[in-house]
């Protein structure tokens, strides 16, 4: 028997409200005299937009999305990541003077060995002492890193405090800033501590790449690669015509029509892709995700030589190393796994490192993997370039032989 169907409550304001959209569908069936059963759905909506030069003070865009709902003066909380408040914290200061948004800052150093509760409770207290109101969204600016912290602690404080979330790598436009998770790293575990709280907005400018690091932008060209390699054959197509070029004009079109062209398509297929693969198991109720691919080993192998490799570096050797498995398997053929390692290597990624020599760190790996993904592997091995299909039973013997081979296709020292 169904008790109580909600009744839609109207809105007393134009912000949204995550705890109504929460509880908007929900009802309690009652199963007997003692035992109820409450069912609710929510609905997320969030918009992701490309815009260039958010700071621009001609660009209402970003002054327009952060006050959005309210019609006094606001007041904005700003957490930032200290390298963007150094480049870009002058024009940020003056855009939102200009806008009249009376903005508290907190810039904070950020890097992966820092990317802990610790940081996120500097951001609890700020929040405590700027005495931020509910509903006001938090605005995130800076990589994936900060974005991840930030967004943990806006999902965690008051329960759920709305973020608007502002990527300025390549990994925040394409991956970490426009999904919905969040988190830190705990004990060598990566991203162990976390959350799903989906931001109100994301807006992506990509001309915060052209002060990015050229490393920096290979470590996003993987992200790029790997949805690439499961889901987006033309993507691969343009990355393997036009990797190096992106990777010179830093995706900013420098060269006229061409490379503007290109670093636009490059960027929307890879927001489209994964927007798409992400709509369809938000909260990651199936473990079998495509977007996994590149992730099976490289959680494990990024935090054991911090801070040696880059989050994209240690997934380009976590992709390299399946395609070798799937091409044994006989799943892809050599030219496209040749293909691969190619570009993965045009994209200046590596594709071999000392520590896939270690059968122990190959069998832990593959073992947190199995208990992340709830007993079975669920391994995402490419099909040919385009598709994927995904297996339980790879050993780490079958990694060390890749690995292996990896090293002498790569005429790197067996
Ligand atoms: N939440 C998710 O769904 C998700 C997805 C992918 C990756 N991630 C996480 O993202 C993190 C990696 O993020 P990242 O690669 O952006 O690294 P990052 O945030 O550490 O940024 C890399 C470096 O670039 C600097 N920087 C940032 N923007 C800059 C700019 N415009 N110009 C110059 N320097 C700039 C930063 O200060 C930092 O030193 C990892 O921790 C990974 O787990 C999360």
């Amino acid at each position: 028997m169904v008790l109580r169907p909600r009744n839609k409550r109207s809105k007393t304001s134009e912000v949204a409200d995550e705890a109504d959209s929460a509880i908007a569908s929900g009802h309690v069936t009652r199963q007997g005299g003692r035992s109820w059963t409450l069912s609710a759905e929510r609905r997320v909506d969030y918009d992701v937009a490309l815009v260039d030069r958010i700071f621009d003070l001609a660009n209402p865009t970003l002054a327009s999305s952060v006050v959005a709902g309210r019609s006094d003066k606001a007041r904005r909380f700003v957490v930032l990541d200290r390298n963007i408040d150094y480049l870009y914290g002058q024009s940020m200061r003056a855009y939102f003077a200009h806008y009249e948004v009376a903005c508290e800052y907190l810039s904070l150093e950020v890097s992966e060995q820092r990317k802990t509760m610790e940081s996120v409770m500097r951001i609890v207290h700020a929040l405590d002492r700027f005495g931020i109101e509910r509903h006001d969204p938090i605005v995130a600016i800076g990589g994936g890193v900060l974005l991840d912290i930030a967004g943990l602690a806006a999902s965690l404080y008051r329960r759920a405090t709305p973020h608007i979330r502002i990527p300025t790598t390549l990994v925040g436009l394409v991956d970490a800033g426009i999904g919905v998770k969040t988190g830190v790293n705990h004990d060598q575990h990566k991203n162990c501590l976390g959350s799903y709280h989906p931001p109100r907005s994301v807006l992506v400018d990509r001309t915060f790449l052209a002060t990015l690091d050229r490393r920096q932008l290979s470590n996003g060209l993987a992200e790029i690669l790997k949805l690439a390699i499961v889901s987006d054959r033309p993507l691969f197509d343009l990355l393997e015509r036009h990797g190096r070029l992106l990777l010179d004009e830093r995706l900013q079109g420098r060269q006229g029509e061409t490379g503007d062209l290109v670093a636009l398509e490059v960027l929307e297929r890879a927001i489209s892709g994964m927007l798409g693969e992400l709509s369809g198991n938000l909260w990651e109720t199936s473990l079998e995700r495509l977007v996994d691919f590149g992730h099976s080993i490289s959680p494990l192998i990024e935090m054991l030589t911090l801070p040696e490799l880059l989050h994209g570096e240690a997934v380009a050797l976590d992709m390299a190393l399946f395609v070798i498995v799937s091409h044994q398997r006989e799943m892809i053929s050599s030219t496209n796994r040749d293909r691969v390692l190619r570009l993965i290597r045009e994209l200046e990624l590596p594709l071999v490192h000392p520590v896939l020599r270690d059968v122990s760190v190959l069998r832990r790996a593959l073992a947190e993997t199995t208990r992340h993904r709830a007993g079975l592997a669920r391994l995402p091995i490419p099909l040919e370039i385009g598709s994927v299909c995904f297996v339980n039973d790879v050993s780490e013997d079958e990694l060390l032989i890749a690995a292996k081979e990896l090293r002498e296709l790569g005429g790197y020292d067996a």
